[in-house]
């Protein structure tokens, strides 16, 4: 144990777990924030917090080395206006609460790295945004703009803050991926609309060691996109995973069967319509290294790692 602990809010979920594994066997102390810890043992704490309120939550942050906070009602669900306002809330109201934390601890984390998404950027079209391009105009870039703005807010003069904009994460436990796999594999992995629209991606261990070069590089404060530099069309990406599962074919699912499909499936049509096309500028120029930056090889590796 090198005896420096990482709070990660939001921990439990498709991202967490990935990142918490990885920093534990990189010899950090990983506490999980959750509004249902698990008993079962674990070399990971998992504390309870209700992601808005005070509580005894608190005492961990004090001395923490780093604050990651992934909370958020997850958006793959229908966009009512309920559903917004608790995608909203969630996210808003778990950063304050951190905010409040560590202004009250006597030695704040010197890190905080906080989720956004490149939903930020709003509908792109076929513009490639980095990190200076504007927020969009829709509910999601309006979401994660409050997002950002709870965290820019905060006075924490002894803590550097790190923003990723995070695309669509590709691994197997969670994100779109399983669905679009299951999809394809019923020979239903056709282009989705027009397919012309962009999908900005990253594979979760390409994601999970960006987090970690934020927490550990000294001195690096950014808003960032957390991409691959190879954003693709959504034909482009089907025809892969379709290549990837060896299912050679499959129909186009034009939109209004796009917009039946999701509502069969519970989920929001307009993430499959959105076209996200976004760079990683500072990533490209910190060299990250990348270890799936095409998008073939990263499905293949999800595709086959049981
Ligand atoms: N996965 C992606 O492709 C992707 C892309 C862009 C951005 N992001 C962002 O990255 C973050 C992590 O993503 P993920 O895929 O790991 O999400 P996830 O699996 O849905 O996990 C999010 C966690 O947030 C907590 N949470 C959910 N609703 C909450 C609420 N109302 N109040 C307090 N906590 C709540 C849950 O923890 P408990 O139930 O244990 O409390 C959950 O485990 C999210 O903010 C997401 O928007 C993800």
């Amino acid at each position: 144990m090198n005896h420096k602990r990482i709070i990660i809010a939001g921990g439990s979920g498709f991202i967490g777990r990935a990142l918490a594994r990885e920093l534990y066997l990189r010899h950090y102390e990983v506490v999980i924030l959750t509004r249902t810890p698990r008993t079962r043992t674990s070399d990971i704490r998992e504390v309870e917090w209700d992601g808005r309120n005070p509580g005894n939550w608190e005492r961990e942050l004090d001395g923490a080395h780093a604050i990651i906070n992934l909370t958020g009602k997850n958006i793959d669900c229908p966009h009512n206006a309920a559903n917004l306002r608790a995608i909203t809330d969630s996210r808003v109201n778990s950063v304050r609460a951190l905010a409040a934390a560590c202004a009250c601890v006597a030695t704040p984390p010197r890190v905080w790295v906080q989720a956004s998404a490149v939903g930020f950027y709003g509908d792109t079209s076929d513009r490639a945004c980095d990190e200076h391009a504007p927020a969009g105009s829709n509910a999601l870039a309006s979401i994660c703009r409050q997002w950002e703005d709870a965290l820019t807010e905060a006075t924490l003069p002894r803590t550097r803050k790190i923003t990723l904009r995070i695309g669509m994460v590709l691994g197997r436990g969670g994100g779109a991926f399983p669905v679009l796999s299951e999809l394809t594999r019923w020979y239903l992995g056709g282009a989705v609309g027009e397919g012309r629209q962009y999908i900005s991606w990253i594979h979760l261990s390409d994601l999970v060691r960006m987090f970690v070069l934020c927490v550990e590089r000294e001195n690096f404060s950014a808003t960032a996109n957390a991409v691959t530099p190879n954003p693709v069309t959504n034909a482009e990406f089907m025809r892969e995973l379709r290549g990837a599962l060896k299912r050679p074919w499959s129909p186009p699912a034009p939109r209004f069967v796009v917009k039946l499909g999701a509502r069969l499936l519970g989920t929001e049509p307009s993430l499959a319509l959105i076209s996200q096309r976004c760079v990683p500028g500072i990533f490209l120029e910190l060299e990250f290294p990348w270890r799936y930056p095409k998008l073939r090889p990263a499905l293949e590796n999800i595709c086959v790692t049981p």
